[in-house]
C-alpha cells in the first residue's frame, strides 16, 4: 500500500521519539511491501520561532492531504508565558480542529512486568485494560464566550462549556462501536448533578444505551471516576467524557501504565487523515540527552496502522514486540532502567523482524 505520512515532531523530546516510530513504520513498510512517503513540517515553539505561528495554513493543508499525521509534542520553558499572543499549545489546539478530530482514544494498560513501576499498589493494577474516549474539539476549550473583560472594578475571565448533541452523539457513538469489539461495557462521565452540559450527556447517552442493549452503560460523575481509577482501575473497559474531563482523568490514568512514556493516543474524525501522538509532553528537562522512552510514540505508529491505514496485523506486530521488550527487561530512564532512545527503538524492532 502507498500512503503520504505528516511528521510533526514538534519541541523538546518530540524530535527523538518521532524518530523512533518513523524507523519502526520504515521496518514494517519494508517488511510488507508498503511505500510510506514522509515529510516533515513544524509545529509549536519550533514554529513559533520561524514563522511566528505555533502552527501555519501550509503546514494544517499537508496534513490534510495526507493519509495520517505523527505527531511528537509542543511547548517548553521558552514560550511558557501564559501571557503571550502565541503560545505551542495553540499549534495543537488549532490542527485538532481543524482536522475535524473529535474524538480521542488513550489505551492505557497495565503491563504484568510493570505494575511495582507505578505507585499504585499491584494488586488494583492486574488485568487493567482500557480505553478513554476523549471528546477533543467541544467543551471548554473551544466554546464561546472566552476572554479576559476588564471591568470598572477589576477583571474577568470567562471560558465556556458548551455541547451540541450531534458532539455528544458522535463520541458516545464511538464509544459504543468500540465497546462491541471489546467488554461490551461503556462508562459515561459527567457531572450531570451540576452543569447542564452534562444533563445533556447523560440524557443522550441514555438514548444510545437504550438503542444498544448488548452493550451495558454505567454513569459515573467526574469525581467518582476519579476516585475509581485508583482504586478499582481494572473495572473500566471503555470510558467515554467530555474535553476537559477526559484531559484531566488521562493524565491521571498514565500513572497506572508505570510511565507516562508507554502511552499512546489516536485522535480521529469521520473522514480524512487521525493524528497519533504519545500522551506524554515535550519534557525539556531530558531533551537531547537520549534519555526518552520512545514506546508512547512508537505505539502511536501502530495505531496509525491501525486506524488510518487499515493495517491491524502490522499494528498488532509493533504491540507486540514492544510489550515482549518490556517482558524482556528492556528500560529506559523512566522505568529505571540504562537503555537510551535508540537503544530501546532497536529492541522493539529486532522484535519486530526476529522470526
Ligand atoms: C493533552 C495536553 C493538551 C490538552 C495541551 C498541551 C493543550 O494536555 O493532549 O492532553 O490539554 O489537550
Ligand atoms: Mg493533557
Amino acid at each position: 500500500m502507498k500512503a503520504t505520512l505528516v511528521v510533526l515532531p514538534g519541541d523538546g523530546i518530540g524530535p527523538e521519539v518521532t524518530s523512533s516510530a518513523v524507523q519502526v513504520l520504515r521496518t514494517i513498510a519494508e517488511r510488507g511491501g508498503h511505500q510510506f512517503t514522509f515529510t516533515e513540517h513544524l509545529i509549536g515553539g519550533c514554529s513559533i520561532e520561524k514563522h511566528g505561528v505555533a502552527l501555519t495554513e501550509e503546514t494544517l493543508q499537508a496534513c490534510k492531504a495526507s493519509d495520517a499525521v505523527l505527531l511528537g509534542a509542543v511547548g517548553g520553558p521558552k514560550w511558557d508565558n501564559p501571557n503571550s499572543p502565541v503560545r505551542p499549545e495553540q499549534g495543537l489546539l488549532a490542527i485538532r480542529k481543524g482536522l475535524g478530530l473529535y474524538a480521542n482514544l488513550r489505551p492505557v494498560r497495565s503491563h504484568p512486568a510493570l505494575l511495582n513501576s507505578s505507585p499504585v499498589k499491584a494488586d488494583r493494577l492486574a488485568g487493567v485494560d482500557m480505553i478513554v474516549v476523549r471528546e477533543l474539539t467541544g467543551g471548554l476549550y473551544f466554546g464561546e464566550p472566552k476572554g479576559r473583560i476588564k471591568e470598572r472594578t477589576g477583571e474577568r475571565a470567562v471560558d465556556t462549556m458548551a455541547y451540541h448533541d450531534y458532539e455528544i452523539v458522535r463520541i458516545v457513538e464511538l464509544a459504543f462501536r468500540l465497546a462491541r469489539s471489546r467488554k461490551k461495557k461503556v462508562t459515561s462521565v459527567d457531572k450531570a448533578n451540576v452543569l447542564e452540559t452534562s444533563r445533556l450527556w447523560r440524557q443522550i447517552a441514555s438514548d444510545i444505551a437504550t438503542r444498544n442493549p448488548e452493550v451495558a452503560i454505567e454513569h459515573m460523575l467526574v469525581d467518582t471516576a476519579a476516585m475509581r481509577l485508583i482504586t478499582s482501575p481494572a473495572s473500566f473497559d471503555i470510558m467515554v467524557t467530555e474535553n476537559t474531563f477526559g484531559d484531566i482523568l488521562t493524565d491521571e490514568a498514565s500513572v497506572l501504565a508505570g510511565s507516562m512514556g508507554m502511552l499512546p493516543s489516536a485522535s480521529l474524525g469521520d473522514k480524512g487523515p487521525g493524528l497519533y501522538e504519545p500522551i506524554h509532553g515535550s519534557a525539556p528537562d531530558i531533551a537531547g540527552k537520549a534519555l526518552a522512552n520512545p514506546i508512547g510514540s512508537i505505539l502511536s505508529s501502530a495505531m496509525l496502522l491501525r486506524h488510518s491505514l487499515g493495517l491491524e496485523q502490522e499494528a498488532l506486530a509493533i504491540e507486540a514486540a514492544a510489550d515482549r521488550a518490556i517482558t524482556d527487561g528492556c528500560r529506559t530512564a523512566d522505568l529505571g532502567g540504562k537503555l537510551t532512545t535508540q537503544e530501546m527503538t532497536k529492541e522493539i524492532i529486532d522484535r519486530i523482524t526476529e522470526k
